[in-house]
């Protein structure tokens, strides 16, 4: 019997493949642990089963190697949040949740698609609190979704379950990503991309090269007419630029799902015009939040049984 730290309450039933070990945690009022705290459990455990909002940086490994730490399971599929490279030197596994959310967070994208390019924030806002004064032929004019160019940045699972959705809407379909995929519609320099689209959707992981990968110079090369959509990390996005620009009108709207500095949210991207913003909710379907859980109850179970996942982002090279 191993012993699992369990970060946060994980929906019911997520833990099932854990039956058997001894779990900590969460904590009685399911508050974050402290990275104090984080460190001092971690040496006192086999697996931790952890969220994206939990940082499991190289002191933490460290201090969880010096015990008898093994692995480290993520309930996302961003691990942007774990120190990869810590975790292969120390040989602790890390373990994500590829594959179970893909078509979740293309719904929601696809939500905030519809809802930021027909301004559907605005009005629905208007109407609760009584500014609508009745329907008039000049009001909350968006633009179309139908027949537009997506573009879509990171071509992924999640960015391929976008293009799905497209077709359906008649959409002329764009996909740029790192390597050339040899498929219809990629476009190899993004600064191409950014100018042809008029809706550009974001699904690339946060590496250290994608950290503002669309900042103030590309969002300048975007039509005046164009959406952006965020449902991958903030940090793909300058938001100080990207509120500039909804301030100046030098873009349309935005749909946006992820913050830089999560929770907190840029006051100008608070305040600014044709935007919507949604609490980091892409995944957050019953089913597919259990799937989240049940896989990397799943994987660390595996890894203490002495087993390799298929979901392994980090082991001992
Ligand atoms: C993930 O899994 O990385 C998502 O951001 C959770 O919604």
């Amino acid at each position: 019997m191993a012993r699992i730290l369990v970060t946060r309450r994980l929906p019911e039933g997520g833990l099932d493949p854990l039956a058997g070990h001894d779990l900590v945690g969460p904590k009685p009022d399911d508050t974050a642990y402290s990275a104090d705290e984080l460190r001092a459990l971690a040496p006192t455990v086999d697996a931790i089963v952890c969220l994206l909002t939990d940082t499991i940086d190289a002191a933490l490994l460290a201090a969880g190697a010096a015990g008898s730490l093994r692995v480290v399971a993520n309930v996302a599929v961003g691990y942007n949040n774990i120190d990869v490279d810590a975790a292969r030197w120390h040989g602790v596994v890390v373990t994500n949740t590829p594959g179970v959310l893909d078509e979740t967070t293309a719904d929601t994208a696809f939500l905030l698609i519809l809802a930021a390019a027909r301004l559907a924030h605005t009005a629905e806002a208007d109407l609760r609190a009584a500014r609508w004064p009745g329907w008039g032929i000049n009001q909350y004019l968006g633009v179309d979704v139908h027949g537009a160019t997506l573009g879509i940045v990171g071509y992924g699972r999640i960015g391929r379950a976008v293009a799905r959705r497209a077709t359906g809407f008649d959409m002329t379909v764009l996909h740029h990503s790192r390597s050339d995929t040899g498929e219809p519609g990629y476009v190899a320099d993004l600064d191409d991309l950014l100018a042809r689209a008029d809706i550009v959707t974001l699904h690339t992981p946060l590496t250290a090269e994608a950290r503002h990968l669309i900042d103030a110079r590309r969002l300048a090369l975007m039509r005046p007419t164009a959406v952006l959509v965020i449902t991958a990390r903030g940090p793909v996005v300058d938001e100080a630029a990207l509120a500039d620009a909804l301030h100046a009108g030098t873009i349309f709207a935005a749909g946006i799902d992820v913050f830089e500095a999560e929770p907190v949210v840029h006051p100008r991207l608070s305040s600014a015009p044709r935007t919507v913003l949604l609490p980091h909710i892409g995944s957050a379907s019953i089913a597919t939040r259990l799937r989240m859980a049940t896989l990397a109850a799943e994987a660390a179970a595996a890894v203490l049984r002495g087993e390799r996942p298929s979901n392994v982002v980090a082991e001992l090279a």
